[in-house]
Order: C-alpha cells, then structure tokens, then sequence
C-alpha cells in the first residue's frame, strides 16, 4: 500500500497578520479594565484568539480572487446566481435567500415555525433562535441525548444526537399539536461541537412526518457535521461529503445557515429551504430586515467569497486537515489529564471546569475563571459556556438557575493558527492545572438588563 507523507495543512501561507505579544502584567491591567469579561477585551490585546471559531476564516486565493468578480447590483446580480447554485449544490434543495448572517436567518425561521405557546424542540438550541422563540411566546426545549449533557460522560460517536423519548414524552404529557417545530443543530455547538448521526437525522425526521412537524437544520458547521459522518458512521466511508450534505437535508424541509463558519468567509447567512410558501415568506421578510431576495445585506463580494467557500468546506483535503487539527488540540491536553468533553468536537476543544477546578461552585463561575487565568498567564482568549452564559432565573420565582455544563470552549479558527500556537494553549493550561487549588471563584457584579444576553457585558470580581 502506498504511504502517505502528505499529512500537514493542505495549503501554505501566503499573507501573514503580525500579533501582539504581552505581559503578564500587562495582560492583569487589560482584565481589570475589562471586569474580567473576555468580551469585553481588546483583540489587539489578545496573542491566540479563540473565542469563537465564527467569522474569524482565512479567505483561499480562489475566494480572494472571486471577490473581484463581485457584481454589486441590487437585483438579480451574477454574484447570488453563483452563490444559489453552490447552496443548491450542497444542501440539494431548490431555494436560497441570503442573510446578513445566522442570527438574520433565524430571526425568519424562527417567526415562521416557533409559535406562542408551543414547544419548539432541538437537540440544544443555540442562543439567537432561542431568544427569537423566547421573545415570540415559544417555549424552546433542548431534547439532546443525555450523554451529551454530561462532561464527564464517556467518548461517544454522536453525542449531539436528539432522544426522541424526550420528545414523545412532551407529545404524550402536552398533546399531538405541542410542538411546531423540531430543529436539529449540526454539529452540536453548546455540548462541545459534537455531531449528530445520519441515523438520527433520518429518525428524527421520520418521526416528526408521523406527527406532521416541520424539521429544521442549523447547519452552521454542516462540513465538519459530514465529515464525522464519513468517518464514524457505516456504509459513508467512501461516499462524497457533498453526497452526504445533501442526504442530510434530504430528512428536513428547511436549513439555517451561519455561513461564517462552514461557510469558511467572515460574514454572510443563508436560508434554504424546498418550502415554497415559506421561502416566498423569507423573501418578504428579507426585503424589510436585510435586503433585496437576490443579496440579503451580503454584498455581491461577499456572496462569490461563500459561493467558493461552500465548496472547499465541503472536501476531503480540507475537512481532514481541519478535523486533525482540532483533534490534536485534544489529544495533547488529554495527555496531559487536562478533562475534556470527549471525543474532540468539529470546531473546538470543550474543558470541563466543573472537574478542572472541583473546588469552585457552578455560582462562583468555574469555566470563567478558566477563561481569566487562561488570558492572564498566556495571552490566549477563549469562551465561557457556562453558569454565566446559560445560567439565568427561574421565570416564576426568581431563582437562580444553573446549566448541567460547566465548560470553557477553546474555539479553534479555521485556517489561522499553526499547531505550535495550539501547543501555547497546552502549556499554559498544563500550568494553571499545575496549579488548579490556588485558585478561588468569581462574583458577577454587572448583568445587564438582559439575563439571557449577560455574558457578552458581564462584569466580574475575583473572590
Ligand atoms: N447557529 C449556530 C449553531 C451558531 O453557532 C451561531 C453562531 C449562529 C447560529 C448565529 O450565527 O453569528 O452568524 O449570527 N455562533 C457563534 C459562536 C457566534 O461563537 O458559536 P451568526
């Protein structure tokens, strides 16, 4: 059998952006003036950036060189043909309507399918259409598989999977007619980017046919999604990825895309649906919150720079690579006994601070003061997904309210960072861990008036 030595990126560097490097003490000031929130700190400041993996893409020369071809007509511009024809390509359903970005196509879906006083079901909602269904009097429930809900749980292939026992339950305890919508989040970003079977995808779509519900994707990170598919799943090992997105939404009836992620550009959404009534819908709805049906508020540039993209996502040299790349992530922190969500996610690695720092109680923000210490001793930004970003008050008594995860997310770019500024993120957590029982907890002392919305503008003390 031939050997394969071809196993780094499958690209090379072209163009470089310098970073800063800093002090520690430099880097104490900085968190101080940001009330300990890792939003709230300058990017200049930061030296490797993985607060989110969205929006953050380095653009390939094809996109660079696509984006000169951007026609920038109002109506009918060449630009959305090519961009409808590569989403036709991927999602294999006939209509598309750009977005601003994810949060713009599921503010249409969402007043489309979430309906007052109904459930609207996912294996776990992200947060833009759980405030849409919110502020529209639906109830959002997350039906994930509970292995999904625990840290601590064993490596499982599909651990975004959705239990539809916990969706029969609702069906049996609230009526047939409870639940207006199901949508299914791929891969699974709240449990630590972790993917959802073609069988459950299939199952799932089965059973809501039976009770006549609609089935919606958010399709965000559909590549990386396929790409465990093609890898963990029977009977997909030598399919095409493409012939695996499009099975994929083969079982739903509508897509929501944050197209800065699989996507691979830095900005741009799309909705694709084979729902006629409810695409002519979004088309309406475009046309008052983000622009004319044939551009969405992406400008001609921006939809040759994702027609493109769409298309190297969705292939073996890329998925591979970026797979690898995040795996490796978090192979060395396991080897270091750093605990993890397990196994490694499509777009990052997920710490588990309830056991990194077992000391701290979920209501002094464990996974929070990871993301401090973690930009004090290295420079290097991630994200709370936690107490502080999920937890909130019980609507009718006004009691604090806790999320079964407790996680720092390590969001891993694509196409940005070399592995040796991964290898930064070992050490330095291999160090604080080194160290885990100096440190003490958090208090939150500025919310804002949106509970749900408190970590973006949360301000913190170190107790
Ligand atoms: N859906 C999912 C699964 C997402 O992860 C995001 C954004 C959105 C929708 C909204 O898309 O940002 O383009 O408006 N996630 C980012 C993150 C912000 O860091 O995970 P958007």
């Amino acid at each position: 059998m031939e050997r394969n030595f071809q196993h780094a990126e499958p690209f090379r560097i072209k163009v470089v952006e310098p970073i800063k490097k800093t002090t520690r003490a430099y880097r104490t000031e900085a968190l101080k003036e940001a009330q300990y929130n890792a939003f709230r700190l300058k990017a200049e400041d930061v030296y490797v950036d993985c607060l989110t993996d969205s929006g953050t893409t380095a653009m390939s020369t094809e996109q660079w060189s696509a984006m000169m071809l951007g026609d920038e007509s109002y109506a009918g511009c060449k630009s959305f043909y090519k961009l409808e024809a590569s989403a036709q390509e991927v999602f294999g359903m006939p209509y598309v309507q750009p977005t601003h970005q994810g949060r713009g196509a599921d503010f249409i879906m969402a007043q489309y399918y979430a309906k007052p006083g109904k459930y609207a079901i996912g294996n776990m909602h992200f947060d833009t259409f759980h405030g849409n269904a919110e502020i529209l009097g639906a109830i959002p429930v997350d039906c994930v598989i509970d292995a999904g809900l625990d840290a601590a749980s064993p490596a499982e292939d599909f651990k975004g999977n959705i239990d539809l026992n916990k969706v029969q339950k609702i069906l049996d305890e609230h009526g047939p007619d409870s639940i207006s919508v199901i949508i299914i989040t791929v891969t699974c970003n709240n449990n630590g980017g972790q993917p959802v079977s073609m069988a459950n995808i299939k199952a799932v779509s089965e059973f809501a046919q039976a009770h006549n519900i609609p089935v919606v994707i958010d399709s965000a990170r559909l590549a990386e999604n396929a790409w465990f598919i093609k890898t963990r799943e029977p009977g997909y090992a030598d399919k095409d990825i493409r012939e695996i997105t499009r099975e994929m939404f083969s079982y739903c009836e509508t897509a929501t895309m944050s197209s800065k992620k699989d996507g691979l550009v830095n900005i741009g959404g799309l909705i694709v649906t084979r729902n006629h009534d409810f695409y002519l819908y979004s088309n309406v709805q475009a046309i008052v919150h983000e622009g004319f049906i044939t551009y969405g508020g992406q400008s001609g540039r921006d939809m040759e720079a994702l027609a493109v993209g769409l298309l190297e996502a969705t292939t073996d040299d890329y998925l591979e690579y970026r797979i690898n790349q995040v795996k490796y992530l978090g192979d060395r922190l396991k080897e270091k006994g750093i605990p993890c969500v397990e196994p490694s996610g499509g777009h990052g690695i997920y710490v588990d601070a309830r056991r990194f720092f077992p000391h701290i109680p979920q209501p002094e923000f464990p996974a929070q003061r990871l993301v401090v210490a973690l930009y004090q001793e290295a420079g290097i930004r991630a994200v709370e997904m936690g107490g502080c970003a999920f937890g909130g008050k019980d609507p009718v008594t006004g009691e604090p309210t806790w999320p079964a995860l407790e996680l720092m997310r390590i969001s891993v770019s694509r196409r940005v960072y070399t592995n040796n500024h991964l290898d930064c993120i070992v050490d330095a957590l291999e160090y604080i861990y080194s160290k885990r029982d100096e440190y003490r907890g958090m208090k939150l002392i500025y919310e804002g008036p949106i509970t749900a919305l408190r970590h973006f503008t949360a301000g913190f003390e170190l107790l």
